[in-house]
């Protein structure tokens, strides 16, 4: 797939009056403009909506700029919003979450039910000694466990640090290290593809080293053997079991007043440095900033059905499978698997069991379904579908025709949605009252304002290629990275004082829409997800037989970029093909199954500057037959 190709305006899609006429915001440009003539009084009135213990006093401090404070002063707690205000009117009975797994296993929750569940796994923390402002590690499977896992620590104010379960040994030991959780929550197993991740067996491992934790509780998917240690481990199943978890009948515990700038929990990304990064989010910012998105972009009503396809693990699914939907009172699906497990119909079987009116999904899913052909979704009834959505990269224009033609039967608006780990709410993206040009995210949503500028910070012309920035604070943007405020303004504030650095390449068009071109640091977009070269360097490297690694990305058909690595091996090892698949096992197994590189190459050298620093731009160009461009730093 060529990023190329995306920068080419396809066209307009204009959203029917039918689309217009329902929608829950009519008009992109008057919510824009107010918020431009007074973004506090803007975001205060979305904030209105929300229960608040305390209100706050002011909106936006800006002070102690880059660290923004928002509802400054204001109590709540995101999770009284999220549950406890529904359960307290006919929404009980309204259905929260349904669940499929991967072997077909069905099972619903009311908003009653998940609050009960949520009630009893906070009370069975509380129990354990899990206090306001602890930190607690999940590494689950895809289980309706995970969200309540998730909503319980929020609830008595704990933070949670949720870690992808793809991940492996290394990663999950660097996070639980970093974070200094005491309870670490895991399943035994997950079901991916028709096999199961040993978990489990995985958390042994990384606590072998890592100091902290103190209990782990594991839910029972699988229901196969694993080692549990005693005093340490414990079933989940049990605990919920025991009085405790049952205190008040199970269907009420004390949901902890927070301040709206508590943290809600913590989330690892990759950035430029081989030492992933936590990105910390807070309850009140963070809910108004993640609702008013979900409600305007994807028009939620009352009676829809919402699958997000996306992991709980990443800040997708955080912000869209689990709070944002809650805080609205929505109905959201969620599905354990693969899409094409056992058969590559089995997401529009669900679309169609489920009666689906909004899905949202990444381009690589979409560019991994189409090359089954079309047959497999015309066996479906997918017309309960109105609106769909993409996020993660840039949606190449033949995954967005298909989806628009073989999904949506051209009757469905689709939101391309622009945003971060680090924004925690869609930034920019259409609204279903928007002219779309397939492959452009659109604008900015309301209140947010974003640019493109060159080298200095200065706006370039129409059409130019640049930096993506974002020039205003928002209430759902990171607070700070946990326990290095240092990192935090150096990476996002310090190229352009006072305006937020993205990592991203973009144009602005003639109509202002913006066309994201792809990240510009060391970060490598593998089917959506976010790699750091650094890490997978340093996965290399542990292997004994290497002496030095570079990763680089490179454009591949369905996963967006592929990993490209160059090794030097140390003396004494020859290179082979047996050594080759042992290299890439190894970075599967310290990082995980996403982590390996499609592609090892033995080299004696590689491109460094004088100072050292591998040239990663020289090694593209090289791979790719494209001019090396400015070389004059590159040693002899
Ligand atoms: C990076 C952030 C935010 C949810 C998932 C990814 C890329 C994200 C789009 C889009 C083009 C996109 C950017 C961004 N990206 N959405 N609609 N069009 N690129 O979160 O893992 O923090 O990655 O994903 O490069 O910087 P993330």
């Amino acid at each position: 797939m060529s990023n190329e190709s995306s920068q080419e305006p396809q066209g307009c899609f204009v959203p029917s009056p039918d689309v217009i006429a329902n929608a829950n915001i009519k008009s992109y440009e008057a919510m824009a403009r107010w918020a431009q003539e007074d973004l506090p009084g803007f975001w205060a009135a979305q904030a209105e909506q929300f229960e608040w213990f305390r209100k706050w006093d002011t909106v936006l401090d800006e002070s102690n700029a880059p660290f923004y404070q928002w509802f400054v002063g204001g109590k709540t707690n995101i999770v009284y919003n999220c549950l406890d205000r529904h359960v307290a009117t006919w929404r009980r009975n309204k259905l929260a979450l349904i669940w499929e797994g991967e072997n077909g296993e069905v099972r619903t929750f009311s908003y009653h039910a998940l609050n009960r569940e949520v009630c009893k796994f906070a009370n069975v923390l509380r129990s354990m000694g899990v206090k306001k402002g602890d930190r607690v590690t999940i590494y689950m499977g895809r289980v309706p466990e995970l969200p309540i896992a998730m909503l319980a620590c929020a609830k008595i104010g704990a933070v949670h640090s949720v870690v992808y379960g793809g991940f492996s040994v290394e990663a999950l030991h660097g996070r639980l290290e970093d974070s200094e959780s005491n309870v670490c929550i895991t399943c035994d197993g997950s079901y991916m593809n028709g096999k199961i991740v040993e978990l489990k067996r995985i958390v042994d491992e990384a606590l072998k080293r890592a100091a902290t934790v103190e209990h782990v509780i594991v839910f029972k998917r699988i229901g196969h053997d694993v080692p549990m240690e005693q005093g340490r481990d414990y079933w989940w199943h049990e605990l919920m079991g025991l009085p405790v978890a049952r205190a008040n009948g199970g269907n009420r515990c004390e949901t902890e007043i927070m301040d709206a700038e508590d943290p809600l929990f913590m989330l690892y990304t990759s950035g430029t440095t081989g030492k992933p990064k936590a990105i910390l989010h807070t309850h009140g910012g963070y809910m108004v900033g993640t609702a008013t998105t979900l409600k305007w972009v994807f028009d939620l009503k009352e009676d829809d059905r919402y699958w997000c396809a996306a992991d709980p693990g990443w800040i997708t699914g955080h912000s869209y499978i689990v709070y944002a939907p809650l805080l609205v009172g929505a109905t959201s699906f969620m599905y354990e698997g693969a899409p094409t497990y056992p058969y590559p119909n089995r997401w529009w079987s669900m679309v169609e069991k489920y009666g689906i009116n909004v899905l949202y999904c990444a381009p690589t899913a979409l560019r991994g379904l189409m090359r089954f052909g079309e047959a497999w979704p015309n066996r479906h009834d997918l017309s309960s579908l109105r609106l769909l959505g993409s996020v993660g990269e840039p949606i190449n224009p033949e995954a967005w025709r298909w989806y628009h033609r073989v999904i949506g039967k051209e009757n469905c608006p689709i939101m391309d949605t622009w945003w971060q780990t680090e924004t925690g709410m869609f930034m920019i993206t259409p609204l279903p009252v928007v002219d779309l040009k397939p492959g452009s995210a659109t604008r900015p949503f309301p209140g947010v304002e974003a640019d493109v500028v060159d080298e200095h910070g200065d706006p370039v012309a129409a059409g130019d290629e640049g930096y993506l920035v974002l020039t205003k604070p928002w209430p759902a943007m990171l607070r700070t990275i946990y326990r290095d405020p240092d990192r935090y303004v150096t990476q996002y504030w310090s190229k352009y004082p006072g305006k937020y650095f993205t990592g991203d390449s973009a144009r602005k068009d003639a109509d202002g829409y913006f066309w994201i071109i792809g990240r510009v640091d060391d970060v490598i977009k593998v089917s959506g997800y976010r790699l750091g070269t650094a890490e997978i360097e340093s996965a290399l490297v542990s292997h004994h037989a290497v002496a030095e690694a570079a990763a680089i990305g490179l454009p591949h058909e369905i996963k967006g970029n592929a990993i490209h690595t160059y090794v030097i091996l140390k003396a004494g090892n020859e290179p082979s093909d047996a050594l080759i698949e042992e290299l890439k096992a190894h970075v599967g197994h310290e990082l995980g199954p996403i982590a390996k590189p499609e592609k090892i190459t033995f080299v004696p050298q590689l491109p460094k500057t004088r100072s050292g620093k591998i040239m990663r731009r020289v090694l593209r160009a090289r791979a790719l037959g494209l001019p090396e461009g400015d070389i004059t730093t590159l040693e002899e």
